[in-house]
């Protein structure tokens, strides 16, 4: 089809989707210059590692064991699984090695890939040292405190949350749970009259 055999109609909407794939590329090229020429990486990292000797062995398993295969973690693996960078802040040492050993009851639900008869339940029959070694490897996965990946909530103490917990938490909470924020050592300065 000859372009002045489109209608005036189709004209303008074809103009249109060009117009914005122009701009989407130009866009893309853009950005991509902006990043090559930045000395430091465009989003913050917020998780970190420092593996020790029993770690190191356990992040080759979590390779050689096709961990990789379903899960994310110091760059290895799938972005299409679960990511486990800074697991190690939210998840303590003993409910790791349970859960590898016994997904299901730990998880205290089922689970779509580590229960019985599923595509991970090989997982929990690995030997006991390989899965200590992968233990020792997830609990050294650390975030920044306050980051979305870390349990524990941003150092400073934050009017707004506050504001919020006042505004919409129901009382009953406050004998129900614990706030975190006095785990990191935050009091509220408004409490301590
Ligand atoms: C077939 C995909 C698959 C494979 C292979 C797999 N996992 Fe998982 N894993 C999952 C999924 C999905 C979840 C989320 C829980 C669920 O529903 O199964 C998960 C959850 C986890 C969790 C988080 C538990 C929690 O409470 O947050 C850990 C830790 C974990 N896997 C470790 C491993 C290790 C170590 C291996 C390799 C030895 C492995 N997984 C292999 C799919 C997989």
């Amino acid at each position: 089809m000859k372009i002045n055999q489109l209608k005036p109609g189709e004209k303008i909407l074809f103009g249109i989707f060009g117009l914005m794939l122009v701009f989407a590329v130009i866009s893309f090229i853009m950005l991509e210059i902006y990043r090559s020429r930045l000395d430091h990486p465009m989003y913050p990292t917020t998780t970190q590692f420092d593996f020790s000797a029993e770690g190191k062995i356990g992040s080759r398993l979590f390779r050689e064991r096709n961990c990789t295969d379903c899960h994310r973690a110091v760059r290895n693996g799938t972005n299409h699984g679960v990511v486990l960078d800074g697991i190690g802040s939210r998840k303590s040492v003993d409910y790791l090695e349970k859960f590898l050993r016994h997904p299901e009851s730990t998880y205290e639900t089922k689970t779509v890939d580590h229960g019985l008869n599923k595509q991970a339940a090989y997982v929990a029959s690995l030997p006991d040292d390989e899965i200590h070694a992968l233990t020792v490897f997830l609990s050294e996965l650390k975030a920044t405190q306050g980051s979305a990946d870390a349990r524990l909530p941003m150092r400073e103490r934050s009017g707004f949350v506050d504001e919020m917990v006042k505004l919409w938490a129901p009382s009953a909470w406050k004998s129900e749970y614990h706030d975190l924020r006095q785990e990191a050592g935050q009091n509220n300065p408004k409490e301590n009259h």
